[in-house]
């Protein structure tokens, strides 16, 4: 199983702010889980470059790519826009189940607009970019994500849906 993590933010990629989401989603899943961080980038909050990097990754086989940041209000936020533009199936449940765990710890989770969903073998969900949100949002996701994933990767082709025995 690889996972791709990548924060958006702008002054992340130009490095003026050091990243501590990105490393500290590695350290978690990494302790946590027997899955390797294949792959990891800081890029700017720009709708093209996000979607070109969750579609490389996904073509590039990663079965589960976490997003942190750009998923507020500030106008430059625009991470969910971007992962809806190359999702091919939403994954509600999974975006609403960490803002309705989130609002028990903070009413500001109700700001997070992030989408989670499926593209082709690959489970892409947003996380917001704190390193305090993100250690708390992957305390809810942790629990499903084998399941998700052997599902995900277990899945017939799309050939074999059409079969009628
Ligand atoms: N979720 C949890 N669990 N803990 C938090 O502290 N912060 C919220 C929200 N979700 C938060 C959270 C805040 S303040 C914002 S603005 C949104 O996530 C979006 O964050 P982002 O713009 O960094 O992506």
């Amino acid at each position: 199983m690889n996972i791709g993590l990548l924060t958006i933010s702008d002054r992340g990629a130009r490095g003026e702010y050091e990243d501590r989401s990105g490393p500290l989603m590695a350290e978690i899943l990494q302790t946590r889980t027997p899955w390797q961080v294949s792959h990891r980038a800081v890029v700017p909050d720009e709708i093209d470059t996000i979607a070109n990097t969750l579609i490389a990754w996904a073509d590039e086989g990663v079965n589960l790519i976490l997003t942190s940041g750009g998923t507020g209000f500030a106008p430059r936020d625009i991470t969910p826009e971007a992962t809806r533009r190359v999702i091919e199936r939403e994954t509600p449940g999974i975006v609403e189940a960490l803002r309705a765990e989130s609002l028990k710890i903070t009413r500001h989770a109700m700001l997070s607009r992030a989408v989670a969903g499926i593209r082709g073998r690959t489970l892409i969900i947003n996380m917001p970019g704190s390193p305090k949100a993100v250690r708390e949002n992957l305390d809810v996701l942790l629990p499903i994500l084998p399941h998700a994933l052997e599902l995900l990767i277990d899945a017939p082709h799309t050939e074999s849906q059409h079969r009628t025995v």
